[in-house]
C-alpha cells in the first residue's frame, strides 16, 4: 500500500503532503484497491450540511477487495481464525476460499429470502465466523447491515430495528460468554414483537437452546446453506455499489436520550480503515492479527473485518471473555496462534493485571511484536504492564484514538514508526486534521494547551448521516462549532506537541470501553413506577475506567433500599442491557438544581468521585442544603 512511512521523518513528509493536497493522497491509496470504475471526483464537501462525498461515481464492491482479490495469491491462507469460548473445543480456520464461499452461500440466502439491495438487516449474533460471513454477505448483494451488540435487551433491539427499518434479522440459539449462556432467539422473540417490518428470521445453532421457530418467519442456518449448496449457489455476483452507497448503520450512544444510527459508506470505509490498519500495525503479509472487540462495536467493524481482510490480512476471533475459564486465556491463544499483533482494551488490560501476574507464568508470549490499545484513555500503570508483561519491553504500542462515527482510527502512534509516551495518542494520522478550540470556538494555538477536538477536513471514513435523521447528524457533530467536526472529547496537546485525550466533554460515560449516554440511563430508571426522578454521572473505576453512579428519588420514603436497588437495575437491563447497569445507586430527597431547573452535575460528579471538599459554588442552587445530604448519605 502507498504511504505507508517506515520513520519518523517520513512519518512527517506523508503528513504534510496529506494536509497541502488530501485529495492526491488519498487517491494515491485508493488506486490501490479493486474498483469496476473509477470516481468521477475524489471529494466534494461541506461541513455545514453536512454534504462529504468521496471518490463520487466510483463503482464496486467492497468484498471483492476482502475476498476474491485475495483468491490468486492467498486462496488457502487463513483469513479467519475462530477461538470458542470454551478452550476445549476446536478452534476453526477459514482460508479466503472457504470464507469466499461461505460469504456467496449466504448471499444467495439472503436473495432467496428476499433481501435486495438497500435493504436493511439486523445481526444479532455471538462472536462466531457465522457473524463475519453474515456481514459480508449483506456488503456483497449491497444489504445494509445492522450489527447489534449481543447485551442489548429486547426493547435496545426492537429501537433499532424500528429505526432502521429492517427486513430480516441473523441471529443464533444462543451465545456463549464465559460461564453464561445468552439466549439471543429468546430475547429477539421478544424484541420482534414491536417489530412489523421482519418478514425473516435465520437462526443459527449455535448452543443448541431450545428456541421456538415460527412458521413461515424463522429459517434455521445450516438447512438454509445446505439449500444453497445443493442449488450449486457457490458463487454470488457481486452487487455493483457506488462509493457513496451505504455499507452500514451502527447504533450509538450520544448525549440525548435516543441511539443514533451512524451510517458508513463503501468506498471511503473501505480504504480508510485499510489504510488505517496496515499504516498504524505496520502489518506485514503473514501476521496474525488479534483483535479482541466485539464486532457489535465499530473496533470489530473496522478491525476484525473490513480493514485486515482488505489487506489480506490474517485476522483472530475470538468467542469468550478475557478471564474464562482463567485470567490466562488471552496468553494462552496468543501462544497457540503465535499471534504477531494484539489489539484489545484498557479495561481488559487492568482486569488481568488486577488477576496477578501469576496467570502470566508459563506463557510465552514471544511470537508478539506489536501491541494496540482502543476505546478508553489508558492509564500509565496499566500501560507499563502492558509494555513491561505483555511486550517484553519489546513491542511499539500504539494508543489509538478514535470513534464510531470516524470509522477508523485517527490519532496514533504507528508502530515503531512514531515515538511513544504512555497514554497519549501522540499525533494524528496523515489525512486527519485536527485542531483544538475553546468554548467558544475559537482555535486554541501553541503547545502546553487543552481544548475540545476538532477537526477540520473531511477524511474518507467519516460518518456521512445518522440514520433516517440527517439534521441530527449536523445538529451532533457539525453545529457546535461551525465547519468543524466536533469529537465530543476534550484533549490536551503538551509541551512537545503530543496529543493526549483527557475524556468526553459531553454527558457520554465510557465504562468498559462501551459508550453510555446519561441520558438513556436516566431514562431507563425514570421508567421505573416507584421512581421521581434520576440523575447519572461517571465517577473513577479502577477496572471499567469510568463506573456508573446514579442518584434516584422515590416516591415513598418508606421503602426497602435493597429490593429497590435490584429493582432500579432490573428495569435498566430491560430497558438498555446488563452493560448499562449502575455500578452504585444512592437514594436521595432531591437533587442539586439551579433555579431554572437545571441538574448541577458538576456536583454530583464531585460526590461521587468522593471529592467533597471542593464542591464549587453552591449557592445559586435552588436549595444548597440537599448538597450536604446527598454528601452524608454517599452510596
Ligand atoms: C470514544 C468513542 C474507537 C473505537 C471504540 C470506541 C473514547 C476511544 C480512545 C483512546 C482515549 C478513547 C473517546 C471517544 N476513546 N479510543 N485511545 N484514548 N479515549 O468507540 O464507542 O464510538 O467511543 O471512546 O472518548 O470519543 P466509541
Amino acid at each position: 500500500m502507498k504511504n505507508i512511512p517506515s520513520d519518523f521523518q517520513e512519518y512527517l513528509a506523508i503528513y504534510k503532503q496529506s494536509v497541502e493536497q488530501p485529495e492526491l493522497f488519498w487517491e494515491t491509496i485508493a488506486n490501490d484497491f479493486v474498483w469496476r470504475k473509477k470516481w468521477d471526483k475524489v471529494l466534494t464537501w461541506n461541513f455545514s450540511e453536512p454534504s462529504v462525498k468521496w471518490f463520487e461515481g466510483a463503482k464496486f464492491n467492497i468484498t471483492e477487495n476482502c475476498l476474491d482479490r485475495h483468491l490468486i495469491d492467498k486462496a488457502d491462507q487463513a483469513a479467519i481464525i475462530w477461538e470458542p469460548n470454551n478452550p476445549n473445543d476446536a478452534h476453526k480456520t477459514y482460508t479466503y476460499q472457504s470464507l469466499y464461499t461461505q460469504v456467496c452461500l449466504f448471499a444467495n440466502v439472503l436473495k432467496n429470502r428476499g433481501v435486495v439491495k438497500g435493504d436493511r438487516v439486523c445481526i444479532y449474533m455471538p462472536m462466531v465466523p457465522e457473524l463475519v460471513i453474515a456481514v459480508l454477505a449483506c456488503a456483497r448483494i449491497g444489504a445494509i447491515h445492522s450489527v447489534i451488540f449481543g447485551g442489548f435487551s429486547a426493547q435496545s433491539i426492537a429501537d433499532r430495528i424500528q429505526d432502521a427499518g429492517a427486513k430480516i434479522v441473523v441471529t443464533a440459539d444462543g451465545g456463549y460468554r464465559g460461564t453464561k449462556d445468552i439466549p439471543l432467539k429468546f430475547v429477539i422473540d421478544d424484541a420482534l414483537v414491536q417489530c412489523p417490518s421482519i418478514e425473516k428470521v435465520i437462526v443459527l445453532n449455535r448452543t443448541n437452546t431450545p428456541v421456538s421457530m415460527i412458521k413461515d418467519r424463522d429459517f434455521w442456518w445450516h438447512e438454509e446453506m445446505e439449500m444453497a449448496e445443493e442449488m450449486g449457489l457457490t458463487t454470488c455476483d457481486p452487487e455493483l455499489m457506488d462509493a457513496e452507497d451505504m455499507l452500514f448503520i451502527l447504533y450509538t450512544s450520544g448525549s440525548t436520550g435516543k441511539p443514533k444510527g451512524v451510517v458508513h459508506t463503501c468506498g471511503g470505509y473501505m480504504v480508510y480503515t485499510a489504510y488505517t490498519f496496515n499504516n498504524v500495525m505496520q502489518y506485514k503479509p503473514g501476521e496474525k492479527f488479534f483483535c479482541t472487540a466485539d464486532i457489535g462495536w465499530i473496533t470489530g467493524h473496522s478491525y476484525i473485518i473490513y480493514g485486515p481482510l482488505a489487506n489480506g490480512a490474517i485476522s483472530m476471533m475470538f468467542e469468550g471473555v478475557p478471564n474464562f475459564p482463567d485470567p490466562g486465556r488471552m496468553w494462552d491463544i496468543v501462544d497457540k496462534h503465535e499471534i504477531d499483533i494484539l489489539y484489545t482494551a484498557p479495561t481488559a488490560i487492568r482486569s488481568l493485571m488486577a488477576a496477578g501476574n501469576q496467570w502470566l507464568d508459563g506463557k510465552d508470549l514471544s511470537s508478539l511484536k506489536k501491541l494496540g490499545s482502543v476505546g478508553e484513555p489508558i492509564n500509565e500503570e496499566a500501560w507499563n504492564w502492558y509494555n513491561e508483561k505483555i511486550g517484553k519491553g519489546k513491542c511499539p504500542i500504539v494508543d489509538t484514538w478514535w470513534q464510531t462515527e470516524t470509522g477508523g482510527m485517527m490519532m496514533s502512534p504507528i508502530a515503531g514508526v512514531t515515538p511513544v509516551k504512555p497514554g497519549y495518542a501522540m499525533f494524528p494520522l496523515p489525512g486527519v486534521q485536527v485542531l483544538l478550540v475553546d468554548e467558544k470556538g475559537e482555535e486554541i494555538h501553541g503547545n502546553g494547551v487543552k481544548g475540545n477536538l476538532c477537526i477540520k477536513f473531511p477524511w474518507p471514513g467519516m460518518l456521512r448521516t445518522t440514520y433516517g435523521d440527517h439534521e441530527r447528524c449536523r445538529q451532533t457533530y457539525f453545529s457546535t462549532y461551525p465547519n468543524l467536526y466536533f469529537t465530543g472529547d476534550g484533549c490536551l496537546r503538551d509541551e512537545d506537541g503530543y496529543y493526549r485525550i483527557t475524556g468526553r466533554v459531553d454527558d457520554v460515560l465510557n465504562v468498559s470501553g462501551h459508550r453510555i449516554g446519561t441520558a438513556e440511563v436516566e431514562n431507563a430508571i425514570n421508567m421505573h413506577t416507584g421512581v421521581v426522578e434520576s440523575a447519572i454521572v461517571g465517577y473513577p473505576h479502577e477496572i471499567k475506567g469510568q463506573g456508573i453512579y446514579a442518584y434516584v428519588i422515590c416516591h415513598s420514603t418508606h421503602f426497602d433500599e435493597d429490593l429497590m436497588r435490584q429493582d432500579i437495575l432490573q428495569t435498566v437491563s430491560r430497558i438498555i442491557g446488563a452493560v448499562a447497569k449502575p455500578d452504585k445507586v444512592q437514594f436521595v430527597s432531591g437533587l442539586p438544581k439551579t433555579r431554572s431547573g437545571k441538574i448541577m452535575r458538576r456536583i454530583l460528579r464531585k460526590i461521587a468521585e468522593g471529592d467533597n471538599t471542593n464542591l464549587g459554588d453552591t449557592s445559586t442552587l435552588l436549595d444548597p442544603s440537599i448538597v450536604d445530604e446527598i454528601v452524608k448519605g454517599k452510596y
